[in-house]
């Protein structure tokens, strides 16, 4: 049965699903809901659907136990915009909102806080939106004059660092947060020697505190910078990397010794993104490069390897063993078409491509070799480790995964040493994020903690954090921490042991 488009935004508003809303939240009328280019958009609706109030809510009902010795705050980030979007909505557009949730002495509270940007600062003044995103036709005049026609929405990521505590963006500056209450303190460049944009995922070394990171800029040349900062928040290694053409480059890994850099086919398009067919086009036909750099090198030391086409967000590991320095990711077969820049993530070919599962890469830079294989075969993203793994060889990761292709309802948890993986799947209807690993205070074994994060259920329409014990990954949750509001789906997290 084919349905029309007021058929299915009909049916869609019957049944709750479909949250097209105005600038104070209330739900748009049907007619408004049929111009807008965003009435379809699945980034919009349901659990993906921005939340507005921002609240603060202690004594929280707690499903089993907290356990006693863990103590700190829990934040993730993740997008959600503050005003009804300019044209065409990409998931990755919207303004960063932090969601904490605050654990002592076994109870628990929540507040969720605006990164309140520039951006969002002009927007709420303005009474609208005033920025496009990645699916929309840019401003040409903005693109002509060489400004930034993006919002640094600072909705990606976290980064506790030297006592800082940042929220990241990838295209421009972090942003610092105030501590335990997430105000916003305003754009931070490292007391001046930020000289490029700061990725959402920079690596702790965690034996030196040296802070390594990049920044990417696809259309403007050089298209990649390389810092490393000092343990005490001194820029003091910037060098450009050349690369031939403009990509997305969300992620990277490092070692002891190396940086890794991922060139892959996810290209800037100017032609077709100033006609508003989106920024960033997949290109199949193009080989994956992965580049490795002396941690203290300038850019043309760096040397690049080739392996077969592919996409990656997120990097899980990566160290040296042997002659071979050794990468693990979630690797995508192509870029996920349900996060397409050209139809701001309407999925066009349910199905095809975008597979995304564990998996390594082996290079030897002393034959020039590169060794490939799949890890697990579990539909796997948001991988995360101990941080005290991270650039060392390890034994254990962890991922969110999907029965379904785009949500995820459960947890991985990968043993690298015998190659198996075990499950942790929610109850029905519990949908997850990204998980946190967390250390117990004092432990041994590098899976002594937990695995923490949000969880939304269909039924309630409500939000829960959960405790999953990591050495008893397949148990139910040590402990679920029962919301009295919805937390959309998001992005990356972070825990803060101690802050409270
Ligand atoms: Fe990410």
């Amino acid at each position: 049965m084919e349905l029309t488009r007021r058929e299915l935004i009909e049916a869609a508003v019957a049944t709750g699903t479909l949250l097209v809303t105005g600038a104070k939240g209330e739900v748009l009328p049907l007619d408004l809901q049929e111009t807008n280019p965003n009435a379809a958009n699945p980034f919009l609706q349901g659990n993906f659907a921005p939340v507005y109030e921002e609240i603060t809510a202690d004594s929280l009902k707690i499903v089993g136990k907290l356990p006693p010795e863990l103590n700190g705050m829990f934040v993730r980030n993740g997008p959600n915009p503050q005003l009804p979007p300019l044209g065409r909505y990409h998931w990755f557009d919207g303004d960063g909102m932090l969601h904490g949730i605050k654990i002592r002495d076994g109870k628990a509270s929540y507040l969720n806080r605006y990164v309140r940007t520039e951006g969002w600062q002009k927007e709420r003044a303005a009474g609208k939106a005033l920025y496009t995103g990645l699916a929309e036709k840019p401003d040409m005049k903005k693109l002509f004059a060489g400004q930034d026609t993006f919002k640094n929405a600072a909705n990606i990521a976290l980064l506790w660092h030297n006592g800082k505590f940042l929220a990241l963006w990838e295209g421009g500056t972090p942003h610092e947060i105030g501590l335990p209450d997430l105000s916003t303190k305003g754009a931070y460049n490292f007391d001046g020697g930020l000289k490029h944009a700061f990725t959402a995922h920079p690596r702790t070394d965690p034996k030196t505190g040296e802070l390594i990171c990049f920044g990417y800029s696809p259309g403007r040349k050089p298209y990649l910078h390389y810092s490393v900062i000092s343990p005490q928040g001194k820029v003091a290694h910037t060098t450009p990397i050349d690369l031939p053409h403009g990509v997305m480059m969300h992620d990277f890994a490092i070692t002891e010794n190396y940086t890794l850099f991922m060139d892959l086919p996810l290209r800037f398009d100017m032609a077709k993104f100033s006609k508003g067919e989106g920024a960033f086009h997949y290109k199949p036909e193009i080989p994956s490069r992965f580049g490795i750099l002396p941690r203290h090198e300038t850019g043309d030391k760096i040397r690049w390897f080739e392996a077969p086409p592919c996409f990656v967000f997120h990097t899980l590991n990566a160290w040296e063993e042997g002659d071979e320095i050794v990468l693990v990711a979630c690797r995508y077969d192509a870029y996920p078409d349900d996060v397409n820049f050209s139809t701001s993530g309407h999925p066009t070919n349910e199905g095809k491509g975008g597979q995304v599962r564990l998996h390594e890469w082996r290079f030897n830079p002393k034959t020039g070799a590169t060794r490939e294989k799949p890890l697990d075969d579990t539909v796997a993203e948001f991988p995360r480790i101990h941080p005290a793994q991270i650039g060392r060889k390890g034994r254990y990761g962890y991922a969110s995964i999907a029965s379904g292709r785009t949500l995820f309802d459960g947890y991985l948890k990968y043993d690298l040493l015998t190659g198996k993986s075990i499950h942790h799947r929610m109850p029905k209807g519990v949908m997850v994020g990204e998980g946190v690993f967390v250390p117990r205070p004092g432990a041994k074994a590098e899976d002594d903690g937990w695995l923490v994060g949000y969880g939304y259920d269909k039924a309630t329409h409500k939000s829960e954090f959960h405790i999953l014990d990591a050495q008893n990954f397949e148990a139910k949750a040590v402990a679920r921490v029962l919301l009295p509001v919805r937390v959309p789906y998001g992005l990356h997290g972070t825990w803060l042991p101690g802050i409270v």
